[in-house]
């Protein structure tokens, strides 16, 4: 299914958008010069490095070096791929994104769209039911189960009436079509071509994928007979395999690892105790699409089950289901036959984050891995091998486990357990050295930003580099008029050369052309992208600005050529060289 967005939408959709408004959304932002500074909401930092240009409508840190657009700040704050960062900025826009697909697909999605709302609409119906008088015994319930008004206001539960037609009822009253209410699964049509409410006096779980549209519901009995849970079935915008709960809210949470429990009531439970980061399947054994969806927003899983029988099995069967996936797993034990919602109720959240530093990590698949990487019987290959066995192991805090991995890594590639050892000493004295130096980093890169480039001499020159291309960069008609006389050769920084190319390339061609269409071309490399940009002043005047930096640049690269024939001791050439430098002075 190719979502393609054309280029013009995504540029309107960023020209739509106001930076400072959009990052003021999760920073406060100070005004400081002609840019605006905050604590970097990317990395842990006491003072601000975190820089935003509202004219160049760029953004970049100096700390931890992200930067780019809107479009990079949504796909990284709202962990979003690339279109959906541009749907994300185009709701808030109110532009619309036409799906360039083919007809029928264009059908697919307008009854995808049309499910997604009446959806919703069920969604808020079920909560205001919860809040009715009719609903008491469903709010008595869960609040009875300690979840607090807030929490299910943000989890948006409800109820369903005790009724055959309440929700059918409502829907139909709304405008929406009896067919379509069925193959959204909310009601059900049986032989006699009878319609009726799939959900009757359950407490209501609304399903939410990660981009905010409610997907399904399950609903949960409060008593007596029948299934505990009801879920909603697979339709044309519900696909359980695909689907973690709660990973809409887990996506933003500010810990870096991920929970995956069980159940509904174990995520909420969580989320409540402050574990944001709790998602659970729906009614399903975990899949592979689900364990892809959750490393896509953290490498750092960590798998909690039921310490029951059934509970332990499926933290076996995930475990097997996450080896092909690039992430790290630790299985956390909840003891005493609890639940994590029951653990969390009885022992609290010191203790249930207790449980989660001691997690036992499977240590064992990224061993493994590593096996698989080297040739154990090329010696440099297995010298580097056991170098990345201590990395893993010299991070194991509990003796025993430790003891355990040394064993299975020297049986396994034939080393003695002694050498391993030293070698793990060996990286505890770097681990806990490299923290100290990051810390020493962190205190110096905050008084002045940036004071790690080299030589003063070269520091100019790469500032009036990168001050020549903002410049250039105003708009398209100054590039164009500007560029002319120059050659991307001036450039003495790959980078910047690169800048300029791409540049003309695109002022050439009719495509949109501005800083953020630009710092598209350079994917993955948008932080360096947005350090040239954010680190040359706001310039009025970009010819007479342009004037003087080329200057300063060809000063500055002749500088640079004396001193490398200095250094070859080039006579002819640094005599040429100087006389070159006379007649720019003159
Ligand atoms: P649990 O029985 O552990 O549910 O089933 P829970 O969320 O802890 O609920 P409480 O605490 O008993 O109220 C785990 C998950 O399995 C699915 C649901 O997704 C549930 O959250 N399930 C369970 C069903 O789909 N149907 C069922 O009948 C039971
Ligand atoms: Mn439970």
């Amino acid at each position: 299914m190719a979502n393609f967005i054309p280029d013009e939408i995504v540029s309107e959709v960023v020209a739509s958008t106001d930076l400072v408004a959009l990052v003021s959304n999760y920073v406060p932002l100070k005004r400081s010069g002609s840019s605006y500074v905050a604590c970097c909401p990317f990395h842990r930092e006491k003072t601000p490095s975190f820089h935003v240009s509202g004219d160049k409508q760029l953004y970049h840190c100096f700390g931890c070096g992200v930067g780019g657009s809107a479009l990079q700040f949504v796909m990284a704050a709202e962990n979003l791929d690339f279109p959906d960062a541009v749907r994300f900025l185009a709701d808030r826009a109110g532009i619309r994104i036409p799906e360039t697909t083919d007809e029928s697909n264009d059908e697919f999605y307008k009854k995808k769209r049309k499910i997604y709302e009446l959806n919703k609409d069920a969604a808020r119906y079920f909560h205001s039911v919860l809040f009715s008088p009719a609903g008491r015994n469903a709010l008595d319930y869960l609040t009875g189960r300690e979840l607090s008004i807030k929490t299910i206001n943000s989890f948006g539960l409800g109820a369903s009436l005790d009724e055959w037609d309440g929700c059918l009822n409502h829907l139909l009253s709304l405008g929406y079509d009896r067919e379509l209410i069925v193959e959204a699964g909310l009601c059900i049509r049986n032989e006699k071509n009878h319609v009726y409410d799939r959900f009757r006096g359950r407490v209501m779980f609304p399903i939410i994928d990660v981009r905010g549209n409610v997907v399904g519901f399950g609903g949960r009995i409060m008593g007596g007979d029948g299934a505990k849970y009801i879920n909603s079935p697979e339709s044309a915008v519900y696909n359980k395999s695909k689907q973690l709960f709660a990973l809409n809210m887990a996506k933003k949470s500010d810990r870096d690892y991920i929970i995956l429990v069980e159940g509904y009531m174990d995520v909420i439970s969580l989320h409540q105790a402050g574990f944001n980061c709790a998602v659970a399947g729906c009614g399903t054994a975990l899949t592979q699409e689900q364990a892809r969806l959750a490393a896509r927003y953290s490498k750092n899983i960590y798998l909690c089950y039921d310490s029951d029988e059934a509970g332990q099995k499926a933290a076996r069967r995930a475990i097997e289901i996450f080896e092909p996936i690039d992430c790290s797993v630790r299985v956390l034990s909840v003891p005493d036959g609890k639940d994590p919602d029951e653990f969390i109720k009885k022992h609290g959240a010191a203790e249930f984050e207790r449980l989660i530093s001691g997690a036992y990590a499977t240590v064992r698949y990224e061993i493994d891995n590593l096996f698989k990487a080297y040739d154990v019987d090329d010696i440099p290959q297995k010298v580097e091998l056991s170098r990345r066995a201590a990395q893993i192991i010299a991070q194991l805090k509990n003796a025993v486990e430790q003891d355990e991995y040394v064993k299975y890594v020297c049986r396994k590639a034939n080393i003695s357990e002694d050498s391993l050892l030293t070698e793990i000493k060996k990286q505890r004295r770097r681990d806990s050295k490299k923290s100290l130096e990051n810390e020493m980093r962190q205190v110096s890169s905050q008084s002045s930003p940036r004071r790690t480039q080299s030589g003063q001499a070269s520091s100019r020159l790469k500032k009036a580099e990168a001050g020549l291309l903002a410049a250039l960069l105003t708009d398209k008609n100054t590039f164009l008029r500007l560029s002319e006389g120059i050659n991307a050769e001036i450039f003495t920084y790959d980078f910047h050369r690169e800048i300029f190319t791409e540049a003309q390339k695109m002022a050439e061609s009719d495509a949109p052309f501005g800083l953020s269409e630009l710092s598209a071309a350079f994917r993955g490399r948008e932080g360096e992208f947005s350090e040239v940009f954010l680190s040359s002043d706001s310039i009025a005047d970009p010819k007479a600005a342009a004037a003087d930096f080329i200057k300063i640049i060809e000063r500055e690269t002749l500088k640079k050529e004396i001193d490398q024939a200095v250094a070859e001791g080039n006579r002819e050439k640094l005599s040429e060289l100087l006389k070159k430098q006379k007649s720019l002075k003159g």
